[in-house]
């Protein structure tokens, strides 16, 4: 949430700072704002409501050669997107881009009367707590640590001073902040997609780190500016991974790139032939797999409804399991339990969502082992598990998480599967999930080449409602939920995912004309219940798509019959088909489908 950038070296940094924010405008795309500072420490302080593209225009009028800056993209928490609220915020020589939440801002602001504050922001309020305790004899490194010693929240920021132009301050603590280091310069971002181009090589700041950079090297300090050493660790993002390849949007890429994101999470870790599943990183002896007795899962959005779903596959792999799932942001509050024996996995995409990480923080407190279900490497969670399974997936641009769920639901099944061989399950149990993971990736591909167009066809048609219901029972319910998920997100109507069997039990009572109805069906022990579910939808005048494998007899408004050879594993499939449904109704209502209104890809504030 939110994206900084920063530079300092020879080249202009105007550019440097403007492409990296379009790279990170997935974190926030309300305001953009950079600051650039000259060798003389006269400064050009741009900034504009919207999107990192208004940034550019105001650029191009005061374009400089100043080979300094900070800059920051921005998702509103305190104050409506604006000029005035945007980043880079001044106080006096001090300018600061801030991503997280002063939650004290208002005490601290209090005690600040010397400075006429002009934007509603919390960040506003660190930037002059730094100001008024940055004397003629006090360093700016010294100033910001102090500052930082009064405030309560969490933070990533970067700070410039005009008094001392050869230098960036950064600090974090609870937000994700980088350091690329390159030869004869040092560039600074919140996220590892913006330094690609520039260098593979990184400072991952840790909580309570404090960094001075300069042209030539990085100085690493802690909280007490005492200096501490500096790992350098090399990012493994191509360039390729974080454009569009001739797509229209980067969520139809990351759509139709699933069969190979899919590949890349089950590559080297099953072996179809000696069925058997193998996953390094898990830092659990066969022991300790053998003595799980309960499996606790978190996780927020796309990642809760991906553990939602594995939670159903690693129950039927491994009998005697209980297993519970959570959204992070309410787990993190209530006074759960966690029986022995038991391990958390802990879902996310980005690896930086701030109420998975504080679930995170809590279990291992309660020395819980911890496993990591994680795609960003290096990520703050990916760095604090016990143990983990990098997804694989490549970069998810695309604020709807879609790529992210496909690997991480198959990332759980193969825990669930190394699980069940640990406690002796017989190979006859664990092998038809194997033989349907190696089989997803063809079965994803199939969906994709040959049922795209229809999918699309069918999507204008019901693009025109404002309000849809999706429900499917068993495993087809969390399915249901995120493909609910999905349709809001991007195209902004109402959607609500329901488990088929409680469709009596309430939401019946919504259908009507103004409604439309996605059920899904898979041809198994529960079809005829299912079936029930849509005639009694059917019954009441309801406008029912159908997504289904079976071709047995169904009646409905819209069906689309898909042939996979999947059983067990079909409801990603359907899963994927929702997806482009999505994805189509949202280009269909021209809608922003890559960065939609409100949300931000990583959730670094609660
Ligand atoms: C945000 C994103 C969702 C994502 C969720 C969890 O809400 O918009 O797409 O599913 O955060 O993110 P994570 O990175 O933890 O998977």
């Amino acid at each position: 949430m939110c994206g900084i950038v920063g530079y300092i070296g020879e080249r202009d940094a105007q550019g440097i700072l403007t492409s990296g924010l379009r790279r990170l405008e997935y974190r926030g795309y309300d305001s953009a704002g950079i600051v650039t500072i000259d060798s003389s420490g006269q400064t050009t302080l741009l900034r504009e409501k919207g999107k990192v593209s208004e940034l550019d225009k105001l650029v191009l009028s005061h374009e400089n050669h100043d080979k300094v800056g900070i800059g920051h993209t921005r998702w509103a928490t305190h104050g409506e997107p604006s000029e005035i609220n945007a980043h880079p915020h001044q106080a006096g020589d001090i300018y600061l881009v801030h991503n997280g939440i002063i939650e004290n801002y208002k005490e601290l602001k209090a005690e600040l009367k010397d400075h006429n504050f002009v934007s509603e922001t919390d960040s506003e309020v660190l930037a002059a707590m730094i100001d008024s305790l940055y004397d003629k004899d006090t360093s700016l490194v010294d100033a910001v640590t102090q500052a930082l010693k009064l405030v309560i929240g969490t933070y990533g920021i970067a700070v410039i001073s005009s008094r001392e132009p050869e230098i960036v301050v950064v600090a974090r603590s609870g937000s994700p902040l980088i350091i690329g280091v390159n030869d004869n310069e040092t560039l600074i971002a919140s996220d590892a997609c913006a330094l690609i181009g520039h260098t593979d090589k990184a400072i991952y700041l840790n909580d309570n780190e404090v960094a001075i950079c300069k042209k030539d090297g990085v100085d690493l300090r802690d909280m007490s500016a005492q200096p501490i050493s500096s790992k350098v660790e090399t990012i493994e993002i191509d360039m390729q991974a974080i454009q569009k390849q001739g797509y229209d949007h980067f969520l139809l890429k990351e759509i139709s790139e699933q069969p190979q994101t899919l590949r890349a999470t089950l590559s080297g870790r099953i072996n179809e032939r000696a069925k058997d599943v193998r996953l390094d990183g898990l830092n659990l002896s066969t022991k300790e797999l053998k003595s799980i007795e309960h499996i606790t899962i978190i996780g927020c959005g796309t990642a809760y409804y991906a553990g939602l779903l594995s939670s159903y596959y690693l129950e039927q792999l491994v009998d005697g399991l209980t297993i519970d799932v959570a959204a992070a942001s309410e787990l993190r509050y209530r006074s759960f339990h966690l029986p022995k024996n038991t391990i958390a996995l802990v879902v996310s995409q980005s690896g930086e969502t701030a109420d998975t990480l504080a679930c995170l923080r809590e279990i291992k407190r309660r020395d819980v082992k911890t496993i990591g279900i994680i795609n960003t490497v290096g990520s703050t969670i990916a760095r604090e598990v016990d143990g983990g399974i990098y997804v694989h997936a490549g970069p998810e641009i695309s604020v709807a998480s879609t790529k992210a769920f496909t690997s991480q639901v198959a990332a759980i099944t193969m825990l669930g599967i190394q699980i069940a061989q640990a406690k002796g399950v017989g190979i006859k149990e664990t092998s038809k999930y194997i033989d349907e993971l190696a089989k997803l990736p063809d079965e994803i591909d199939n969906v994709i080449k040959n049922y795209k167009e229809k999918i699309a066809e069918i999507a204008k048609k019901y693009a025109k409602y404002e309000h849809s219901l999706y429900f499917g029972r068993d495993t087809l319910f969390p399915v249901a939920l995120e493909g609910a998920l999905k349709l809001k997100e991007i195209s902004y109507t109402q959607a609500e995912g329901y488990a088929a069997g409680e469709l009596k039990h309430g939401p019946i009572a919504l259908v009507d004309d103004n409604f439309f109805e996605v059920a899904l069906l898979l041809d198994n022990w529960l079809f005829d219940k299912g079936l029930s579910a849509l005639s009694e939808v059917n019954a009441r005048g309801g406008h029912v798509f159908v997504i289904t494998n079976s071709t047995k007899d169904i009646d409905a408004e819209e069906i689309l019959r898909i042939d996979t050879k999947l059983d067990i594993l079909a409801p990603i499939v359907i899963n994927v088909v929702q997806q482009l449904f999505a994805y189509y109704v949202a280009v269909a209502r021209g809608n922003d489908v890559d960065q939609p209104r409100n949300l931000a890809k990583s959730v670094t504030v609660e």
